[in-house]
């Protein structure tokens, strides 16, 4: 194969199948999707009419795009436009998606588009699962972590004063079409916020995934021409292990609950923070898995080095390593991040569950954390 038939053939769209028998669906991976969702979504439509949910700073990048290419394949599309961040996954926007969905007559056979990051395809798809007892929605996600993990395996929700998605639903979307040229606008702070999410599916279950990463992933991270086909392998490597989860597991009464390596953490520090941007999604995960990893060599289930190899990778890409020390309510203490846990969807009889860890690719759940130890590793994180 010559050298430009081996770039081309490296460039072209991968589809990563989500087995749920009749409510399975494609996710496309490549170049140049966001042009074809008309004719990706044509054969999927109830009838020839599609709804938009899109975010203010999406709007002006890929709305017109997206519209262009519904209306090429003659079907109607009707849109709404919320404010950009994770602050808008609340009831207050939820009640103004839905009503723009009524004020519009959505109906049953029409599809709801999410185009956005993953706040918009977490409301998107909330909104679809109740507007009219339920309609179809199409997941068109433009940030990396939204590509390698929200738009896949049907969780949607909304924050709460309480906590993070404690209120949702489960609801598959009928296709996912991850256009990585959508990437390019994307900050690189997001960027690497999405990459803690694509190391997640190495360090809970794929070491070698995990070791490519240390190799590959500044690269990936860094633009470019060279760089596009080793991100493209990352979000293919993160879809794959995201549907086998999902396909075994979709209401996450076991396994599906190690895809939230580092959230009962992270979650934890995101609400003391506030959701208004201080600290993102995927860095608080990123931090999360770390304090995981901690608290399984405190506990002599995993070796010390394990965490150390994290910390080296994630500080030489650029995340952060280590919790903020102080938030709106100022020095932030174990106890006020053990009382978030508390509210953790993961809570069984008032016990909280972690996803712990026997090594790199080794990762299971575990309700029997002393608190101490939890206490004793907070406190180390937060010292720095
Ligand atoms: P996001 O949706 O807020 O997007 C991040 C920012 O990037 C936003 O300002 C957005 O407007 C902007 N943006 C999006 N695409 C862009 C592009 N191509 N170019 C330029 N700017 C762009 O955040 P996110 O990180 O995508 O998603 C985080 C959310 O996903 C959290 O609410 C989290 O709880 C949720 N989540 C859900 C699941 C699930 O399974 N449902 C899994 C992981 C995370
Ligand atoms: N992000 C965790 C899940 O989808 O299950």
């Amino acid at each position: 194969m010559s050298l430009e038939a081996k770039r081309q053939a490296a460039a072209a769209p991968a589809i990563v199948r989500v087995e749920l028998d009749a409510r399975g669906y494609d996710i496309h991976v490549g170049r140049g999707l966001l042009a074809r969702a008309g004719e990706f979504a044509k054969p999927l439509l109830k009838q020839r009419r599609v709804f938009v949910v899109t975010d203010s700073m999406v709007a002006p990048l890929y709305l017109k795009a997206a519209t262009s290419s519904f209306e090429a394949a003659g079907i109607r599309v009707d849109h709404t436009v919320v404010p950009a961040g994770e602050a808008t996954k609340d009831f207050a926007h939820l009640e103004q998606v839905l009503d723009a969905m009524l004020a519009a007559k959505c109906e049953r056979g029409t599809m709801i588009v999410a185009l956005g990051g993953g706040v918009i395809g977490d409301l998107a798809g909330f909104a679809a699962s109740v507007l009219l007892r339920g309609v179809d929605f199409i997941q068109i996600p433009t940030t990396l972590l939204s590509q390698v993990d929200s738009s896949v395996g049907g969780k949607t929700g909304i924050n709460t004063a309480a906590g993070k998605n404690l209120v949702g639903t489960f609801h598959q979307p009928r296709l996912v079409l991850a256009d990585t040229d959508v990437l390019a606008t994307l900050p690189r702070r997001e960027l690497l916020a999405g990459y803690a999410e694509v190391a997640k599916y190495g360090l809970l279950g794929d070491a070698a995934f995990w070791t490519w990463l240390e190799q590959n992933g500044a690269q990936a991270l860094a633009g470019g021409e060279a760089s596009h086909v080793l991100l493209r392998h990352a979000i293919v490597a993160s879809c794959e292990a995201k549907a086998r989860v999902v396909a075994a597991d979709e209401r996450e009464a076991g396994l599906r609950a190690l895809l939230n390596l580092g959230h009962t953490f992270g979650h934890a520090f995101e609400a003391e923070m506030g959701y208004g941007g201080a600290l993102l999604h995927g860095e608080a995960v990123a931090i999360g898995m770390v304090t995981a990893f901690d608290l399984s060599a405190r506990l002599g289930l995993s070796p010390a080095t394990d965490a150390d190899r994290i910390r080296k990778h994630f500080t030489a890409v650029g995340l952060p390593v280590a919790p903020p020390t102080r938030g709106p309510r100022g020095a932030i203490t174990p106890e006020m991040l053990i009382a978030h846990m508390a509210q953790d969807k993961k809570t069984k009889d008032g016990a909280l569950t972690f996803v712990l860890t026997r090594g790199i690719g080794a990762a299971f759940t575990s309700s029997d954390v002393p608190l101490p130890v939890l206490r004793e590793t907070l406190a180390a994180a937060l010292a720095g």
